[in-house]
């Protein structure tokens, strides 16, 4: 399972847990001791991601002698080096079902990949069209049989299946557990995968992909494990080993209490991703808010500079205007002077009185 919003350590297995287990090997504890006890050497993992499981299954194939094929149309370079730098391992740059039709039948495979009914179902049938050479049903382990992807499809490239097998999707809304149709927010693939518009129904999800293959393969049995996105294990009935496994899971085989705290997990990490959008929203806002009070400063700095302007001009014309006020009073007090043969007052003492005088 890929869950955007969040990247899976490089190593789960310390202390520094990822918020949110995602990877086949927060199932470690249930599915080595499968291929333990079926003997099982030579190994397909179908969809490698960042190698996080990959890394264990070199471990585990490097300490039993055996070999695993990694396919993945995609790799990351993580994933290339630990292919490179293990001689128990090979990369196969391909996509699925097809590179598992040019692979020989191995003991066991690890389907994750694309999450959807079209590949998957042609997944269980290449595999099984390789064990007809009277050998049994090698062990199958699918990831993500629980929800989101257990009764809905996830396409990685819809365009690479054929169109009637692809239900309308999107990559933009996300699925929640509460409904059926897609909604803005909850799980999604932000743009790296796009989900079926509506959950159930035929032909979609995992799970239905598993049951419909199941069906009239009475010597087949299916296990889940209903935690981490869900686990898959189809074992044959017909073979001791297969039986052995079967026995081994039972304990876990739709087990009420992991049900729940899956239940759990998923409510409370939808609550992370609500909230997370949350603050991304207000982080918009506030961005948005930041920006209009910088406008706000620089045009509150001009209309200061522009006022610091206008008052200077209206002083120069204050000026101006009292000088031609004054100029004009000395001009009439001459002429009243003249007619009454009296001394005029000095420009300084009619400016000075003026200066008193405020204008009607
Ligand atoms: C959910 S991740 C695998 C996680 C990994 N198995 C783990 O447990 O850590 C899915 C991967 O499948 C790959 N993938 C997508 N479509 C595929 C296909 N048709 N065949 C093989 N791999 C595919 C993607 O590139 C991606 O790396």
């Amino acid at each position: 399972m890929t869950v955007a919003h969040h990247r899976e350590g490089d190593d789960d297995s310390s202390d520094r847990a990822p918020l949110l287990l995602h990877s086949l090997a927060a199932l470690r504890e249930v599915i080595f001791p499968c291929l333990d006890i079926s003997g099982a050497r030579t190994l397909v993992e179908v969809g490698g991601e960042d190698g996080t499981f990959t890394r264990e299954l070199v471990a585990w194939t490097e300490k039993t002698g055996g070999r695993l094929y990694c396919v993945d149309p995609q790799p990351s370079a993580k994933l290339v080096e630990l292919c490179d730098g293990s001689d128990a391992a090979e990369l196969i740059v391909d996509r699925s079902p097809a590179a598992l039709e040019s692979l020989e039948r191995a003991d066991a495979y690890m389907l994750d990949g694309d999450h959807n009914y079209y590949t998957v179902r042609n997944e269980l049938e290449a595999i099984e069209r390789r064990s007809r050479d009277g050998s049994s049903m090698p062990l199958v382990f699918l990831h993500d049989v629980g929800w989101p992807c257990g009764r809905r499809d996830q396409y990685y490239s819809p365009e690479s299946l054929p169109a009637e097998a692809v239900h309308p999707y999107t990559y933009d809304r996300g699925v929640i557990p509460e409904s059926s149709e897609v909604v803005k927010g909850g799980f999604r693939g932000a743009g790296e995968f796009a989900v079926a518009l509506e959950e159930g129904g035929e032909a979609n999800g995992v799970l239905t992909a598993v049951e419909d293959f199941l069906e009239g393969r009475p010597e087949l049995s299916l296990v889940t494990v209903p935690c981490v996105f869900g686990l898959g294990v189809i074992h044959p009935t017909s073979s001791t080993e297969g039986r052995a496994v079967g026995e081994l899971l039972q304990f876990y085989d739709g087990h009420p209490l992991l049900e729940r705290l899956e239940r759990n997990r998923l409510t409370l990490y939808l609550r992370v991703l609500e909230l997370q959008d949350g603050m991304r929203s207000l982080m918009a806002q506030l961005d948005d808010t930041s920006l209009r009070l910088r406008d706000a400063g620089t045009e509150n700095r001009a209309l200061w500079a522009r006022n610091a302007e206008l008052e200077a001009h209206l002083k120069v014309f204050t000026d101006e205007a009292g000088f031609l006020l004054a100029s004009r009073a000395f001009t009439v007090a001459e002429r009243l002077a003249k007619l009454h043969g009296s001394k005029a007052p000095s420009r300084d003492r009619l400016r000075a009185a003026l200066e008193g005088v405020q204008p009607a």
